[in-house]
């Protein structure tokens, strides 16, 4: 038996994201398994694997069925024993004592690095009673069915990215002197990204990061990049997802954006685990 009898593949919506059933990531990866999970996540990605309960440890050695880890740029938020691994949690607090909601407004993760991770993943450790979805949208289907006049427009043009774009109205929690010194100051990227195992091409732009787009004034720039998140974040480019215990949900960062929800009572506690894999160069 090579281990793909039990598991179940159910599409979660007619783009994006995929649940997987009748798995134990702890022991039932096989090789024909591990092809498996890597074939669906290429196909729909975002992998949802339901009903696991994993260490750290076990987390990591799950993840690398996918590739190599990427090293998050914050180690604040890094696990003492396991730093390989950070938390998400609404307990986190800004230093002027507001809640920290990690993740809120639309963004693809720390595509402030030369080559930003290729896909991140949670493992779900508390949840609150409701609430706090994760939202995911398809920016290859949002390229797609871009109007032609505007794909044309942006043929060609190269985004600005930094650590905290000054325009962005999501503020994220500040880094160390010795953590800021390992992150580039500024990359360039390509807003129109093509995928490298799909070759689907697909909008790459992210709110939180982008400080300028080359050669382009900054009003005209902001205005394209509204326009372009308007599009690119309308419903029938959307899959929700609705957390449930021990769910672990990797997502593919070359072709999604995403946000977090802060929408629950903030006495319940939202904690995760999260890890990044290794990605390569946009273009
Ligand atoms: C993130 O943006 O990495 C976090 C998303 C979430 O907490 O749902």
């Amino acid at each position: 038996m090579d281990g793909t009898a039990t598991l179940t593949l159910t599409p979660l919506s007619p783009h994006t994201g995929v649940e997987v059933t009748g798995l134990d990531l702890r022991r039932d990866v096989t090789e024909p398994v591990r092809a498996a999970l890597r074939q669906a996540f290429r196909d729909h990605a975002v992998l949802v694997v339901r009903e696991q309960a994993l260490s750290p440890a076990e987390m990591l050695a799950a993840v690398r069925i996918f590739g190599d880890v990427f090293p998050q740029h914050n180690p604040r938020f890094a696990l003492p024993d396991c730093p390989e691994i950070h938390y998400i949690s609404n307990q986190d607090r800004f230093p002027d004592g507001r809640p920290y909601i990690p993740g809120e407004g639309y963004h693809t993760d720390h595509s402030n690095a030369a080559e930003p991770p290729k896909a991140t993943v949670l493992h779900a450790v508390k949840l609150p009673d409701r609430g706090g979805d994760t939202q995911f949208v398809n920016m290859a289907l949002a390229y797609e069915r871009l109007d032609p006049a505007l794909r044309d427009r942006i043929e060609g043009l190269r985004a600005v990215h930094v650590y905290q774009s000054s325009h962005s109205a999501r503020k994220l929690m500040g880094l160390s002197e010795t953590a800021r010194a390992k992150v580039p100051d500024q990359v360039v990227h390509p807003i129109v990204r093509t995928h490298p195992e799909t070759g689907r091409r697909a909008l790459y732009i992210n709110p939180i990061r982008i400080e300028a787009i080359e050669g382009m004034a900054e009003d005209a720039a902001l205005a394209l990049l509204d326009e372009l998140l308007a599009h690119a974040t309308r419903p029938e480019f959307e899959y929700r997802h609705r957390w449930r215990a021990g769910d672990l949900v990797m997502w593919d960062n070359r072709c999604l954006l995403h946000k977090a929800n802060g929408d629950y009572p903030m006495d319940q506690e939202r904690y995760l685990y999260r890890v990044m894999l290794k990605g390569g160069r946009v273009g």
